[in-house]
């Protein structure tokens, strides 16, 4: 089959496409007919060596995919060959990667796919749309009617936090820089939407929201939590989920004299049981209509490394070169 694979870790440039063998079932498992894939910022992570994970060699690259099941083993209830499905978690810790043609994975890890709903919208949802619920049911436990602020609405995990918090009943503030991020985030049903690099970003939200913001998430990997704590509410709640190097100062006094909360959490953590539940709402609220995944673009296996590149830029390089996922189709 064809792969995008690693023999080593290293820059983009190490990603190679070629033949492997075909993947063989083991017991729990199912054998997916990948159709489409999506890049994360993870996925340069562990193909650069910057997050070190024990890596099958050949490594295959990536964390989430959608197809369909083309073979079960015996012991696996409610998959069959045909069931289109979609999942991530594969690529870490251990796991073997989904850019390739075909996959061997945990069913524990497979959502089925609603008619209607194409792969490359599943696969381009499925690891931040997971981490959106995780971090907003989960560990801010967000409440209709709360106010919550997305520092960096317009990115993957970003966007769909906005489309999350919205359908649980939130007010959503987002900020985002170029004014076409700032008009994706409103079409994705923010109420406000400030440009982060505007003088006066902070006055901004603080006349959105004047009481502060009852949920901060983070998606910077080097926050400013002095700001964050500043525009929060008493008893707000901050999300932190990125930046493994970062040691930002902590605004001990005012966090805790307002009774705030902080959580952080890595979706990779959570249980398979957790994770499915979570994304049995997402591909509910996927079939609904309620739910996307804004698409940068579709790219073929042989443009890994291309796209490698190109989220390094977004994420690391905070170049705003991205407006959306990048979907890879094997
Ligand atoms: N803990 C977990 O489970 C988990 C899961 C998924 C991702 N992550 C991490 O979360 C982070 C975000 O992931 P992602 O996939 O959303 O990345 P992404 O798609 O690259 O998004 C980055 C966002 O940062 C924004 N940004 C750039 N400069 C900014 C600034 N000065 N102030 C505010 N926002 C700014 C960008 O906005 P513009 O494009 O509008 O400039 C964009 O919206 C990454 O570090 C990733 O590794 C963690």
């Amino acid at each position: 089959m064809r792969a995008a694979f690693i023999d080593r870790t290293g820059p983009p440039e190490v990603i190679r496409c070629g033949a492997l063998p075909e993947p063989v079932i083991g017991p729990g498992q199912a054998l997916v007919r990948v159709r489409a894939c999506a890049v994360n910022p993870i996925d340069t992570y562990v193909r650069s060596g910057a997050v070190a994970m024990p890596l099958p060699s050949p490594f295959v690259v990536g964390c989430d995919l959608a197809g369909e099941v083309v073979a079960v083993a015996d012991d696996v209830a409610g998959l069959r060959p045909g069931t289109r499905v979609w999942g991530s978690n594969q690529g870490l810790l251990g796991r073997q990667g989904t850019f390739s043609e075909w996959a061997a994975v945990d069913a524990r890890w497979l959502v089925p796919t609603p008619d209607g709903v194409p792969d490359r919208e599943a696969a381009a949802v499925a690891l931040v749309g997971i981490t959106a619920h995780l971090g907003l049911v989960t560990h801010a436990a967000l409440r209709a009617g709360e106010t919550l602020l997305v520092n960096g609405a317009s990115g993957g995990v970003g966007s769909t936090v906005v489309q999350m918090a919205k359908i649980l009943g939130a007010r959503v503030i987002g900020t985002a820089g170029a004014s076409a991020k700032r008009d994706l985030v409103r079409g994705l049903g923010a109420d406000e939407v400030v440009d982060y690099r505007a003088a006066d970003a902070d006055a901004r939200i603080r006349a959105a929201a004047p009481g502060g913001v009852d949920v901060w998430w983070e998606t910077q990997r080097e926050p400013d939590l002095a700001r964050a704590v500043d525009l929060l509410a008493p008893g707000g709640r901050l999300v932190l989920m990125a930046g493994r190097e970062a040691r930002p100062l902590f605004p001990l006094g005012p966090f805790y004299v307002k009774g705030c909360r902080a959580v952080g959490f890595a979706m990779f953590n959570a249980a398979s049981t957790v994770q499915y539940a979570a994304g049995l709402d997402i591909a509910r609220w996927l079939a609904a209509g309620r739910l996307r995944a804004p698409i940068d673009r579709v790219l073929p296996l042989e443009a890994t490394a291309e796209a490698h590149a190109l989220q390094e830029a977004a994420t690391i390089g905070r170049q705003g070169v991205l407006t959306g996922k990048i979907v890879i189709e094997p």
